[in-house]
């Protein structure tokens, strides 16, 4: 099978879509041929080194945290889930031929492929902020960072919940902000102002998905700095902010099963830009630029 791959650290251009030993389901996973997978920012970290703490490459690399497609094979204690079953999920090195997932849900026939890939780690990432924040309906929550990946899940997922929705991006993302539902602010200088104008006041609830904004601002929009959540800012904690990795606090099954439920009932939508596997350096290119409007997705 051919896996995107790289043999040494480098930006978008040391990348190949080359052959690579097959994966295989272990316990309590599937394989699937894959029909999408999507980039997530985590994958250009890897790949640049940035994640290595220094260290040099061994052997080949392989990216992609989630995917979407059919599954051929089943791991021993998996149940509910047969050969030629259609899911998307999370996993590891998903940008490839097969891909052995280790969260997944069923993807409903009306879902597009490559908006289920663009689902995966995007709608546990927003399913777990939300929840940690407990927003439920008639709070207001600033979303900082709202017209990427996570960003656009998370605002989709809290206005589903019947909460109040203000987020930031630039000017060009705004009209992007509006149809899904949020009410815009421009991020930067002055942010802070901006959203208690546009909320009438204080928020609920902050979750921080972009990591760019000093934490103690975020935290003078909030009842108490544990109502600010990051997904990006690993120093906020020291302000008494909450930082979320995605470890004990995940529960990947039950948000996936949420996340599908929501995309076949239209309740969330995702605008996606697809490129086929062989030009991925492509999407890398704008993933690493930092102003992704929605989820870039690798397709055969
Ligand atoms: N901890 C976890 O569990 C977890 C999980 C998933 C992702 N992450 C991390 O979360 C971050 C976001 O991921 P993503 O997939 O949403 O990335 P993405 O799709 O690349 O989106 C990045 C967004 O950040 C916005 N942005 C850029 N500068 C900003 C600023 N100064 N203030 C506010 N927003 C700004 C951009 O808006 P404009 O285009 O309008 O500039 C863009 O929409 C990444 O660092 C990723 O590694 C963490």
């Amino acid at each position: 099978m051919r896996a995107l791959q790289y043999k040494a650290y480098g930006g978008p251009e040391v990348l190949d879509w080359a052959e690579a030993p097959e994966p295989h389901a272990g316990p309590g996973q599937l394989r699937i041929a894959v029909r999408a997978a999507s980039v997530n920012p985590i994958d250009w970290k890897a790949l640049t080194g940035m994640l290595s703490g220094g260290e040099p490459l061994g052997g080949t690399g392989y990216l992609g945290r989630d995917a979407a497609g059919v599954v051929d094979e089943v791991g021993d204690e998996v149940t509910g889930v047969t050969v030629g079953d259609e899911v998307f999920g999370r996993g590891q090195h998903t940008q490839a031929a097969l891909a052995v997932l280790d969260a997944w849900a069923t993807k409903a026939p009306s879902v597009d492929w490559a908006v289920a890939a663009a689902a995966g780690v995007a709608g546990e990432t927003s399913e777990r902020g939300l929840r940690l924040l407990d927003v439920t309906a008639g709070d207001a929550l600033f979303v900082d960072g709202g017209a990427g990946g996570v960003g656009a899940v998370a605002v989709q997922m809290a206005l589903a919940r019947g909460a109040k929705v203000i987020a930031s991006a630039s000017q060009a993302n705004h009209d992007y902000l509006r149809e899904i539902g949020a009410t815009p602010v421009l991020y930067g200088q002055g942010l802070a102002d901006r959203v208690r104008a546009a909320a009438g006041g204080p928020v609920d609830a902050v979750f921080d998905v972009a990591g760019k904004t000093p934490v103690e601002d975020l935290i003078g929009l909030a009842p108490e700095p544990s109502q600010v959540v990051s997904i990006a800012n690993y120093a906020a904690g020291q302000a008494g902010a909450r930082v979320s990795g995605g470890g004990a606090d995940s529960h990947p099954m039950e948000a996936l099963a949420l996340v599908a439920e929501l995309l076949a009932q239209n309740k969330l939508v995702l605008k996606v830009q697809t490129f086929p596997f062989d030009r991925a350096a492509e999407a890398y290119r704008i993933s690493q630029s930092g102003h992704v409007r929605g989820k870039l997705v690798l397709v055969p």
